[in-house]
């Protein structure tokens, strides 16, 4: 498979591609988000309706490019937060980001919208390993990525220090490879069959 599915779902949130169309909702979760995004994420300090827009249209390209393919995280109809898969980590390997809306966390549901990803991300063409990076001030992060499996492989001085306000500018890399991604189905199967 040369790109994922446009929309994915995963037990209570659904995965969509991300549209020009979708501006005024993404506009309206950023804002009700700003006070928890603005510690860890860098574009938030600069955020504004222009910004939100030049986002919609570099996600539309580097779909399109197959640099990054980046959803809306939905619950009903309602956009609760954004996720993706992004090729920064070299050949064979995608990372995965995500935010969620302040009113939707702390019910799993990040962790149910990386899980579709990490599915998805494996079934593409020449992916042998998917990642997560985080700072190491951000644990709710690094708890979705134990939650889903992966196993932590280093933790290194960002290069140009902290890059958000809660930061302390130490990367946590999660990693994991399409043999445990493998393993990890069959035992599941085995579990439920
Ligand atoms: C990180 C984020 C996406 C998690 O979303 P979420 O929907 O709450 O995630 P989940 O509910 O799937 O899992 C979060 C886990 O973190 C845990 N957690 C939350 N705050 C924590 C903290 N301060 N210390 C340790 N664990 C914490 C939760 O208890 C939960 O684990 P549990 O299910 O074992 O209880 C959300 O907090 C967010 O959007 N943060 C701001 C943006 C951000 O940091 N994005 C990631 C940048 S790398």
């Amino acid at each position: 498979m040369e790109q994922p599915a446009e929309n994915l779902s995963s037990d209570r949130v659904e995965l969509r591609r991300w549209r020009m169309t979708d501006l005024d909702a993404l506009e309206q979760a950023i804002y009700e988000s700003l006070d928890h995004l603005v510690s860890w994420m860098p574009w938030a300090a600069n955020h504004g309706r222009q910004q939100t827009a030049d986002f919609l249209a570099r996600s539309h390209d580097e779909w399109e490019t197959r640099q990054a393919f980046g959803y809306a995280i939905t619950s009903g109809a309602v956009v609760i937060g954004s996720c993706g898969l992004h090729r920064r980590i070299g050949a064979g390997g995608l990372d995965i980001g995500y935010w969620i809306h302040p009113h939707w966390t702390g019910q799993g549901l990040a962790t149910m919208a990386a899980a579709a990803l990490v599915a998805q991300g494996f079934q593409l063409a020449g992916i042998d390993r998917l990642e997560i990076h985080h700072d190491a001030a951000n644990p709710a992060s690094g708890a979705v990525a134990l939650h889903l499996g992966f196993t932590e492989i280093e933790r290194m001085q960002a290069t140009e220090g902290p890059s958000a306000p809660g930061e302390v500018g130490i990367d946590v890399i999660w990693r994991m490879t399409t043999d445990q991604w493998q393993a990890r189905t069959s035992e599941h199967a085995q579990r439920i069959g």
